[in-house]
């Protein structure tokens, strides 16, 4: 198994081309939800440093809070609600360069300031989401969103 991965690059676009395939080596053969998700966020957080990094996952009318780094946060989010019920919702990508501009927005922490959160589809039907918070207004973008699409993709498969 491999335990460990280097942090490598100085762009985005290279940290993402690093990290992603060293994730699925990292899992390997594992097929257990949980575990995938929880070194998944673990690297992620390893990697980018980012504020905080999580899962909810899909049960009947809310989202829950499954596997994360980072502070403490809501358990239970209704579709349509804040970012991550919006992106449930709406079955597509939220990139918020300032959180305190998105109407609706949960704030699970003050310290959070700009976000993405990705649904993972299996397929028409949103079964999680992936929620990154970053402490810095604007530090999301197109490349993070392409990255983390690809990511999401291939976690839908352990659904
Ligand atoms: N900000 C999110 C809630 C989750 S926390 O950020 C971890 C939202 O508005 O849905």
């Amino acid at each position: 198994m491999a335990e460990h991965f280097s942090l490598i690059g100085t762009t985005r676009e290279e940290q993402y081309t690093s990290l992603l395939p060293q994730i699925q080596v990292l899992v390997g053969d594992e097929k257990n939800l949980i575990a995938v998700l929880s070194n998944t966020v673990a690297a992620l957080k390893q990697q980018f440093g980012f504020f905080w990094v999580g899962f909810y996952l899909v049960e009947a009318e809310h989202l829950v809070l499954g596997p994360f780094q980072g502070t403490v946060a809501c358990m239970r989010i209704a579709k349509g609600k804040g970012v991550c019920g919006t992106a449930w919702e709406k079955a597509n990508s939220q990139l918020v360069p300032d959180v305190d501009a998105f109407p609706g927005h949960i704030a699970c922490s003050n310290a959070s300031k700009s976000e993405v959160v990705l649904p993972i589809l299996k397929g028409k039907e949103v079964v999680a989401v992936l929620d990154v918070d970053s402490d810095k207004l604007a530090d999301f973008n197109s490349t993070d969103l392409l990255y983390l699409e690809k990511l999401c993709n291939w976690l839908s498969t352990y659904f």
